[in-house]
């Protein structure tokens, strides 16, 4: 496939959008430009078509162009296409509130609607230390991430978050967070097919923060039960667990970041569920509305709700928290969701996942013995491919590989050298295969250039 130049393109001039996580300069000069999409596949505006082995960036979970969705969405924006929902509000937005509490673990049963994941994230933080204050715990502010975890982009994730580059130019960062180790352990857990075994004593290091700043001082801790943009990591089979026993002994809160693991990647509607680990609030965005409109969530159990709402005083006009975006609730974003729960419930998609999830396993460990491969980590459908970094071009094999499988008609996604893997949940077998074969060819070709 010959890369799109800009004159071949509508885009016209391409420098005015400075792009986010790009390589903006190299971008500019071999542009990569979709046009559509339908179903499992992007077409290029060259007219190529593109297997997509990443749900977009793991969001578009139904697959793409789902005509039920963007009716929904119009005919929403032709009956109200923005109300606020500070001190006002609309239908839609409570209906599907309440719809999705019916998706969350029990015991999460509200929701606080935000723009991306990034907001989720901000939101839960900050929801984490207004309830330590509310409920009379005030010098419980520090808020504990994990190494490589992402959070997104805002201060709050981004503080709480383990990723060098997204921290190194941003300092200084949100005063009292801090991190423990993540859960990867090439050495014991390399290959693994499903959870790995070994690890479940890195839960632990919290235990050694509680002995560092006293448990009195700690608000939430907070982690992606699979962690996905810093490299896909697998927890270990009881560290989840494990984390929630230590928070639970310390009454510290405890986030689950499902932005990526949420609606079916795993095989239930939350990794929550399909690890029976319940956490105190969760953060969700992506496949909420099948990536289809900007929007994310923070669902929260009701003792937090409750705090809040318990202002002692009979202060009726009283708001009780001063937190919210423009967008919360947005009509056409609710309506987009609403139609994505139709088509997950109506073509079980939350649970298709297991159905295929031995198949897509043998595949992705049929990598195992590509060139360069040091391990290969899957669960539920998302598979990650790792490679030995050349050791002075680290990144280089990874970027490769994906400019080798989009030039073969695959889109996949690298971390440096992690190839990540995580297609809509309507993939079919005979996808999973052309997929992993243009990989696997991927993967020689590079052994031979770099
Ligand atoms: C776990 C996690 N949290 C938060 C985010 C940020 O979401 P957004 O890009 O919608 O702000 C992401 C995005 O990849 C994510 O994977």
């Amino acid at each position: 496939m010959v890369p799109n130049s800009p004159e071949q393109t509508e885009a016209g001039d391409l420098a005015a959008f400075w792009m986010p996580f790009s390589a903006n300069r190299y971008f500019k000069q071999e542009p990569r430009l979709i046009a559509e999409a339908a179903g499992m596949y992007y077409t290029t505006s060259g007219g190529d078509s593109l297997l997509d082995g990443t749900a977009g960036l793991w969001c578009v979970n139904a697959g793409h162009g789902r005509r039920e969705i963007s009716t929904a969405v119009g005919d929403q924006l032709a009956r109200l296409d923005y109300a606020p929902t500070f001190q006002l509000g609309h239908p839609l937005a409570f209906k599907f509130a309440d719809r999705l509490a019916g998706h969350l673990p029990a015991g999460i049963d509200h929701v606080f609607f935000t723009n991306s994941g990034s907001e989720a994230a901000e939101t839960a933080l900050k929801i984490a230390r207004a309830y330590q204050k509310r409920r009379g715990a005030g010098e419980r502010w520090r808020l504990i991430g994990r190494e490589k975890a992402y959070h997104g982009t805002n201060f709050g994730g981004v503080s709480v978050g383990g990723i060098v580059n997204n921290r190194r130019a941003f300092g200084p960062l949100v005063p009292g967070t801090d991190h423990i180790r993540n859960t990867f352990d090439l050495e014991r857990n390399a290959f693994t097919r499903g959870l790995p075994e070994y690890g479940d004593e890195h839960a632990d290091d919290i235990e050694q923060l509680v002995q560092l700043h006293g448990a009195e001082t700690i608000a939430a801790v907070i982690v992606e039960p699979i962690a996905g943009s810093g490299g896909v990591f697998m927890p270990s089979r009881g560290y989840l667990r494990r984390v929630r026993e230590i928070c639970d002994r310390h009454d510290i809160l405890l986030i689950f970041d499902e932005v990526i693991t949420g609606f079916g990647r795993l095989g239930e509607a939350f990794a929550s569920q399909r690890f029976d680990v319940t956490p105190d609030l969760i953060c969700m965005a992506k496949g909420l509305t099948n990536g289809v409109i900007p929007m994310g969530a923070v669902g929260v159990t009701g003792t937090i709700y409750e705090a809040f709402m318990d202002t002692g005083a009979p202060r009726g006009h009283a708001i009780e928290l001063f937190h919210g975006y423009t967008y919360s609730g947005n009509p056409a974003a609710c309506a987009a969701g609403m139609a994505a729960l139709d088509i997950y419930e109506r073509e079980g998609l939350f649970t298709r996942v297991r159905e295929l999830a031995p198949y897509w396993e043998d595949a992705l460990h049929s990598l195992a013995d590509a060139p360069n491969v040091i391990d290969v980590r899957n669960f539920g459908l998302i598979g990650a491919v790792h490679l030995a970094s050349k050791p002075d071009a680290v990144g280089e094999r990874g970027f490769a590989a994906f400019r080798h499988c989009f030039d073969h008609g695959a889109l996949i996604r690298v971390t440096a050298d992690i190839i990540a893997l995580s297609p809509p949940l309507i993939i079919e077998r005979a996808e999973i295969d052309r997929l992993i074969e243009t990989l696997h060819d991927g993967l020689k070709a590079v052994a031979q250039a770099h």
